[in-house]
């Protein structure tokens, strides 16, 4: 399916409502391209979690983890970021991949097609495609 998003608060209140319908175990893959609004559409699922605390792009972290508390059984949100790694490996070094699949945790990976190799069979993937301005187009 489609959504075109017309501005950033578009794009957020349409990652919460996606938010919704999201089970533990879920890994979701975000590609797009620098800008495209990966970041910002895991900030509309965070917000959708009921997650309190800003969530910032985790580019030279790698890996982001906030605590999910009124959404049982999802205890954790995981969110990382492929774009400055070199190989798929550099994620699994730091204990990405025991996220994926855990029934408590959803996992939001940025550049998700950066590392096809570790990515779980079942991931779900959203594209996300800059079209001009404010537009975007969201494939989900
Ligand atoms: N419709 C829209 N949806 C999302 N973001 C938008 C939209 N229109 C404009 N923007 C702007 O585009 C930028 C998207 O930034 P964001 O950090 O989410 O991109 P990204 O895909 O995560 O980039 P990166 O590859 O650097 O991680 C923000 O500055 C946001 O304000
Ligand atoms: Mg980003």
């Amino acid at each position: 399916m489609t959504f075109f998003s017309r501005s950033e608060k578009q794009t957020l209140n349409f990652a919460k409502k996606f938010s919704k319908n999201l089970t533990g175990g879920l890994v979701l893959g975000l590609v797009g391209n620098l800008g495209a609004g990966k970041t910002i559409f895991t900030k509309g699922l965070a917000l959708g979690l009921g997650i309190k605390k800003n969530l910032t792009s985790p580019t030279f972290v790698l890996m982001k983890i906030y605590p999910v508390s009124q959404h049982q059984p999802i205890k954790f949100l995981v969110h990382l970021d492929a774009y400055r790694i070199k190989r798929a490996s550099e994620l699994t070094a730091i204990g990405a991949a025991e996220y994926f699949n855990r029934p408590d945790t959803i996992t939001v990976i940025e550049w998700a097609d950066k590392i096809k190799t570790i990515l779980p069979k079942k991931a779900r993937l959203i594209k996300i495609n800059l079209q001009k301005n404010n537009l975007r187009k969201i494939i989900f």
